[in-house]
C-alpha cells in the first residue's frame, strides 16, 4: 500500500497571473510527484522498501528575481522518500513579458564565457569546505551545460545541487553569487539592454574616478528648497562646477517645485527627506507611508524621477521604517551642525574633525550661513585634493550600492537583513 505523498510549499500558484507560467510550474510540479511515486514501487518492487519513510514528501520553497523583462522563479525541492537524509534538488523557470518560457543558454552566453565563469566557480567553490576536491573542473564544466543561474540588478548566483556532483548529497544545496559588474559580459544584450549599458557607464566613470587619484566626498542638502537661499546656493555650486545631493521636504518642494526643477537640471541629485519633517520613530505605518510617498509625488512632478533614496528626519529610524520602503537609506558621516553653529568658520572647522575619502557631508541649505560656507569649503577641500560627487556616484564608486540599504558614508553601506 502505497503511502499519500505529503506536499508541502511556501509557493501560491494562484499568485501567477499569467497563465503560461502557471501552467508550466504546475506541469514541473506534477512530474515531481509522478517520480517520487515511481521511486517508491521500484524500491518496493527491488526489496528496498524497507528503506522507504512512511511519510513520504515533497516541500517546495521558493524565490523571485527580476531583471529588465525577464522573472526568474527557483524552486528548492525537499523530497523525502527514504529514512535516510532528504534529497534537495533546484529548478528555476525565466519567463519573459509574455510568459515565454527561455533557456538559461539564451540568457547568459555560457559557451563563450566558459573559460570566466568556470574559473570564478571553481575559485569560489574550491573555498566551500563541502565540496569535493577531486575533478571539480571537469564537474563544474558539466554543470555549466544547464547551470541553475539567477540574476537582478545586483547580483548573478549559481546554484549547485546534489545532480550536479560538485558535493556529496549531503552537503545540499550550495550557492555562489557575484555582483552583477562581475558577469556582466556574460549577459545577452538582446535580454538586458539596459543592465548591460548602465554597467559599462558606471564603470567608465569608475575607471576616471581612479585615475584621477582624487579622495571623493558627498556634499547633501537637507529640509529645501528654500525661496533664496538655494537658488544662491545652486550659482554657487554651478560657478565652482560642483554636483551635490538634496533631500527635500515634500512640504518645500511643493511650494518651490521650480527650484527642484533647477536643482535637477543643474545635474544634482534630488531625493526625499519627508513630507513635513517628523520622527519616524513616533509615526504609524499609515502616516509615515504617506510621508514618503507624498513627498515622492511632488518630487516625481517637478524632476520626472522618483526618488531612490530616503534621509529619514533626524537620522531616526528602525527596522519598521525600513519595511515602508525599498530606498537606499542615506545618513551622514561628516556633520556640519550647521543648524547649529549659524557660523562658517564653526561650519568649516566641524567638516574638518571627521572628514575623510568617501565621507557623506551633511548641510541645510535654508540657512544663510550655511550657504555662505560652501564656497570656501570647496576650495579648502579641493586643495586637500577632494573632489565632490553625488550620492549616487559615491555607493558606484565604493561599491556601496550593492552592499546594503544603509549608508553612512562611501565607504560604509551596512547590509539589513530582512
Ligand atoms: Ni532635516
Amino acid at each position: 500500500m502505497m503511502n499519500k505523498i505529503i506536499i508541502e510549499s511556501d509557493f501560491s500558484i494562484e499568485n501567477i497571473k499569467n497563465d503560461k507560467i502557471k501552467s508550466q510550474i504546475q506541469d514541473w510540479q506534477k512530474s515531481l510527484e509522478k517520480n517520487i511515486k515511481k521511486d517508491i514501487v521500484l524500491s518496493s518492487s527491488e526489496g528496498t522498501g524497507w528503506l522507504l519513510t512512511e511519510k513520504p514528501s515533497l516541500f517546495f520553497i521558493q524565490e523571485k528575481f527580476a531583471l529588465e523583462d525577464i522573472q526568474s522563479v527557483l524552486f528548492f525541492v525537499e523530497k523525502n522518500i527514504y529514512k535516510i537524509q532528504p534529497e534537495y534538488e533546484t529548478k528555476i523557470f525565466h519567463f519573459d513579458k509574455k510568459g515565454k518560457n527561455i533557456e538559461i543558454q539564451n540568457l547568459i552566453r555560457i559557451k563563450e564565457n566558459k573559460k570566466l565563469l568556470s574559473s570564478l566557480l571553481k575559485e569560489k567553490l574550491a573555498n566551500n569546505d563541502k565540496v569535493f576536491p577531486g575533478n571539480l573542473q571537469k564537474e563544474i564544466e558539466k554543470y555549466l551545460e544547464n547551470p541553475v543561474v539567477y540574476f537582478d540588478a545586483t547580483k548573478i548566483g549559481f546554484v549547485f545541487d546534489r545532480a550536479s556532483g560538485v558535493a556529496p548529497r549531503s552537503a545540499g544545496v550550495i550557492r555562489v553569487e557575484f555582483p552583477i559588474e562581475k558577469l556582466v559580459s556574460v549577459l545577452n544584450t538582446q535580454y538586458f539592454p539596459k543592465i548591460v549599458d548602465h554597467i559599462k557607464q558606471i564603470q567608465e566613470k569608475k575607471k576616471k574616478m581612479l585615475s584621477s587619484g582624487k579622495k571623493y566626498v558627498a556634499l547633501t542638502f537637507d529640509d529645501g528648497p528654500h525661496r533664496t537661499r538655494t537658488p544662491r546656493l545652486l550659482e554657487i555650486l554651478k560657478k565652482n562646477n560642483v554636483k551635490a545631493t538634496f533631500f527635500l521636504l515634500g512640504s518645500n518642494a511643493n511650494r518651490y517645485p521650480e527650484i527642484v526643477k533647477q536643482e535637477k537640471d543643474g545635474g544634482h541629485q534630488v531625493e526625499s527627506h519627508s513630507w513635513g519633517h517628523p520622527n519616524f520613530l513616533h509615526l504609524s505605518v499609515e502616516k509615515a507611508k504617506a510621508e514618503i510617498n507624498n513627498t515622492d509625488d511632488v518630487i516625481k512632478k517637478a524632476t520626472w524621477e522618483k526618488p531612490k533614496f530616503f534621509r529619514p528626519p533626524y537620522g531616526a529610524f528602525n527596522d519598521k521604517t525600513l519595511m515602508l520602503t525599498d530606498k537606499v537609506f542615506l545618513l551622514w558621516d561628516v556633520d556640519s551642525q550647521d543648524w547649529k553653529n549659524k557660523d562658517v568658520q564653526r561650519n568649516l572647522a566641524n567638516v574638518r574633525k571627521t572628514l575623510q575619502a568617501g565621507s557623506i557631508i551633511l548641510f541645510h541649505d535654508i540657512h544663510e550661513a550655511s550657504v555662505d560656507t560652501i564656497e570656501p569649503l570647496i576650495h579648502e577641500l579641493r586643495g586637500k585634493g577632494y573632489e565632490f560627487v553625488t550620492v549616487k556616484e559615491l555607493l558606484d564608486f565604493y561599491d556601496g550600492n550593492s552592499k546594503g540599504r544603509v549608508c553612512v558614508s562611501g565607504k560604509n553601506c551596512k547590509k539589513w537583513k530582512k
